[in-house]
């Protein structure tokens, strides 16, 4: 049997890798237009993959050259495949009808009429991509509309990998979901997936099923980041501590522990465009009640990030012009590369917006990415900031406290645990400020060095008495 993948993104490449190691006898080959992106999955020094992924290297080197195979050769690619996933980007709509709502499905299209116009022989297309609901029937009619609607059957299968944990996620997924209409069709898909899930693990439904749940997933677990970090305001009005309440309230086993975690609020390539794609078809199928409850989780996200950004401005005199502030962690997420929607280009936009002068750190990403965030987000000037030294990447947490006002962790890296407190806090300006954005400092060793800090959700100063801040 022959995959092919078109898209060897954070996704494509992730899965396939996966598969290719768990099927030998499957030959899989990843294709993209994106030249540079290939040639880093191909490159022999496994460091340079483009997505960087906790034991990503050793998947990847087990199966690349045996049954894994990456190339721009997209044509044959899909003329000799068995199996075709579309695993290409679905962003929201930047222009038109939708703009800022609904996902933008030209790529996904695409795809579709280059396998109309290519497959010679009975195939099945694997909706891999996270689409909003009944983009299978698309799919379908531009098959039907070259008389190749009876020999390709079209099946929903969406990733639930989370970026950071995507190896674990693959390997060991709580469920694989598969869409389909063909009984023979899903059971070949099905087979792929049996090589290492258990059966009972592998859910079949009908196609929009699938694809609705897909968006559902996605909307359920922001709304509990949202949920917390609505809570995260409230404590600390009142002196509750968010980490206890989120104790508190997960250990009922109706509600559960994951995804409590109050932060300065969440980011990533999909959840705000994945709930954004909701709203819109809510508002498209006349459910506008549905659409703005949705809307809700991030329009509070949004606060959150703006929340965070303005507590930093206060507690600095309301000034920060030329102040020199540190970053730490400019990723979405810990253990990813990824800065796709990450709190973080939000928080030092507002920071730079009064002149601020950064220091950043992260173990992953480059200034050149940071730059070009910071530039999609309205600071036009990002590039001359850094070439005055006004943005600068640093190699270290001690490095961005050096002579800074104030240090602000916006991502959870796990080295950000274990700060060496005393020798920062001797190289930052007085009063030095920590401010917290993930709740992973030990706030009572900060406070024991001198730090002024703030963490989200935390009112309660550390002898137990409450202080506003
Ligand atoms: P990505 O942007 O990293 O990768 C998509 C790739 O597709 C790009 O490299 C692009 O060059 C390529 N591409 C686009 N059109 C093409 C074409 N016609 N021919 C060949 N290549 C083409 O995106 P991603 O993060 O991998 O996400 C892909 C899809 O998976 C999206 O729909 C996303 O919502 C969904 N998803 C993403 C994640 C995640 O963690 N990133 C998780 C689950 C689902
Ligand atoms: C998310 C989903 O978890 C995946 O199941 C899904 O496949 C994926 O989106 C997708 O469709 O792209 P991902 O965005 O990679 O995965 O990462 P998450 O772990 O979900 O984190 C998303 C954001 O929420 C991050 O910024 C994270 O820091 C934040 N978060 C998460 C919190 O602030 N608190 C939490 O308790 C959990």
């Amino acid at each position: 049997m022959k995959i092919t993948c078109i898209g060897a993104g954070y996704v494509g490449g992730p899965t396939m890798a996966m598969i290719a190691n768990k099927c030998p006898d499957i030959e899989v080959t990843v294709v993209d237009v994106n030249e540079a992106r290939i040639a880093a999955w191909n490159d022999p020094d496994l460091s340079k993959l483009p997505v960087f992924e906790p034991q990503l290297d050793e998947v990847v080197a087990e199966a690349r050259g045996r049954n894994l195979f990456f190339s721009t050769e997209v044509d044959t690619a899909i003329r000799e495949a068995d199996i075709i996933f579309i695993s290409v980007n679905t962003p929201t709509k930047t222009y038109g009808a939708g703009a800022g709502q609904a996902a933008d499905l030209k790529w996904v299209e695409r795809c579709a009429r280059q396998i109309a116009e290519l497959v010679e022989k009975d195939i099945i297309i694997v909706e891999k991509s996270t689409v909003p609901i009944r983009t299978a029937a698309m799919i379908k009619s531009v098959l039907r509309a070259v008389g190749k609607g009876d020999r390709v059957k079209v099946l929903s299968n969406p990733e639930f990998l989370a970026e950071g944990t995507a190896v674990a996620d693959l390997s060991n997924p709580d469920r694989v979901l598969i869409g389909g209409e063909d009984e023979t069709a899903i059971e070949t898909l099905v087979s792929v997936y049996a090589h290492w899930v258990p059966r009972e693990k592998i859910l079949t439904t009908n196609l929009w099923s699938s694809e609705l749940s897909k968006l559902t997933a996605n909307a359920f677990l922001a709304q509990r980041v949202s949920s917390i970090n609505s809570i995260s305001a409230l404590c600390e009005e009142t002196g509750a501590d968010v980490n206890e309440v989120a104790r508190a309230v997960g250990t009922d086993s109706r509600i559960g522990p994951k995804f409590l975690k109050a932060s300065v609020g969440f980011g990533g390539s999909c959840f705000q465009k994945d709930i954004l794609n909701l709203t819109y078809l809510c508002d498209y199928f006349g459910l506008p009640e549905v659409a703005n409850y949705w809307k809700s989780v991030i329009e509070l996200n949004d606060w959150q990030k703006g929340r965070f950004a303005q507590k930093i401005i206060a507690t600095l005199f309301n000034t920060i012009a030329e102040k020199k502030i540190g970053i730490l962690g400019f990723a979405f997420k810990k253990n990813t590369n990824d800065t796709r929607e990450s709190a973080a280009i939000s928080v030092c936009r507002d920071l730079l917006i009064e002149r601020a002068h950064l220091a950043i750190y992260d173990p992953q990403v480059s200034l050149d990415q940071i730059i070009r965030d910071l530039e999609g987000v309205g600071i036009s000037d990002a590039a001359e900031r850094a070439a005055n030294g006004e943005i600068t990447k640093v190699a270290s947490p001690l490095e961005a406290a050096e002579s800074a006002h104030a240090l602000a962790v916006l991502t959870e890296w796990d080295e950000f645990t274990s700060l060496p407190y005393q020798e920062i806090f001797d190289h930052m300006l007085k009063p030095a400020c920590l401010f917290d954005g993930r709740n992973i400092l030990d706030a009572k060793a900060a406070t024991e060095v001198g730090f002024e800090i703030y963490s989200i959700g935390r009112g309660r100063s550390l002898d137990g008495e409450w202080q506003v801040r």
